[in-house]
């Protein structure tokens, strides 16, 4: 089924700034989306786009087959989890506890239940001795960490992340990653997410849309993506650090390696099969 749908769509900013330019997207259900795009690619816009936070100055939008207008906004925003960029956008509670209860609350969840999503949120990212702390003194990568717990207690379909992990330590990245795929895998919740990690994109994502300039330069598998070695650098970008390794390897003994491995656990399993065997 196709969860959100986005034809032809051009977002031009009141000052006259074209941030998005005939922008059309796909996304299943159960899918795992990145994209992928440098600083002013137009992505923070773009996923603004998708909860009618701002409305398309052409083209459609569509969530469950239905377009993104006032009418149909109480079904779509009870569809779409969105955590923002920046966490002060999204925390405005007195506790860490009433922030994760505020959508449950106004999803007529009470008593016990209330009590246990709000724990098992809190939990899951990490944050269970937080609770009575107020959320607006807690450190970026803290908030970001409720941000997501108050999104995920309500456990919606499709969850968008603008920068899950910019502000995330390394653990707290490792930590997310993991999360993020056992709840695509386990509660089936489809991910789409906004980055300029292209470390953590063969991580998280089945499917990339590369971002410039407002523009979709690109569109396919990790895989597929991550081939187009020069259209990655030319917008700014580059290739993951295992593939970078790889490609200068493989330039080195004049090895020719099709698929660049894009994770340690894919340059893994080269080595085992022997694959740098002439260089290393
Ligand atoms: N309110 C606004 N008014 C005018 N221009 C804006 C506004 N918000 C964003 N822009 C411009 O639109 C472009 C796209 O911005 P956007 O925030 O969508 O980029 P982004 O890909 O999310 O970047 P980043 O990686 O830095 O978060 C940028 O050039 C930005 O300066
Ligand atoms: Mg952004």
């Amino acid at each position: 089924m196709e969860l959100i749908k986005v034809a032809g769509v051009s977002y031009t900013y009141s000052d006259g700034h074209q941030a998005l330019k005939n922008v059309s997207l796909n996304i299943t259900k159960g899918e795992r989306i990145a994209v992928l795009g440098p600083n002013g690619a137009g992505k923070s816009t773009l996923f603004q786009l998708f909860n009618g936070l701002l409305q398309a100055t052409s083209g459609s939008v569509t969530v469950k087959g239905l377009p993104v207008c006032k009418e149909h906004m109480p079904e779509i925003r009870s569809s779409i989890g969105m955590v923002f960029q920046d966490s002060d956008d999204q925390l405005f509670n007195s506790t860490v506890r009433q922030e994760i209860a505020y959508g449950l609350m106004n999803m007529r969840v009470k008593g016990t239940a209330l009590d246990e999503a709000i724990n098992w949120a809190l939990e899951v990212v990490g944050m269970q001795d937080y609770g009575a702390k107020s959320p607006h003194n807690l450190s970026g990568g803290e908030k970001k960490r409720v941000a997501l717990a108050s999104v995920l207690a309500m456990k919606p379909e499709v969850l968008v992340l603008d920068e899950p992990t910019a502000a995330l330590d390394p653990r707290g990245v490792s930590k997310l990653i993991r999360l993020l795929n056992s709840i695509n895998r386990d509660l089936g919740i489809t991910l789409i997410f906004a980055t300029h990690d292209v470390d953590i994109v063969p991580l998280l994502a089945d499917r990339v849309y590369l971002l410039s300039k407002g523009e979709i330069v690109l569109g396919g598998s990790t895989a597929e993506v991550f081939s187009h070695k020069e259209t990655i650098r030319q917008i700014d970008l580059r290739l993951p650090r295992v593939a970078h390794l790889a490609e200068l390897l493989a330039r080195d003994s004049s090895l020719n390696i099709v698929n660049l491995p894009l994770t340690i656990g894919q340059a893994k399993h080269l080595l085992e099969q022997d694959k740098f065997g002439a260089v290393l």
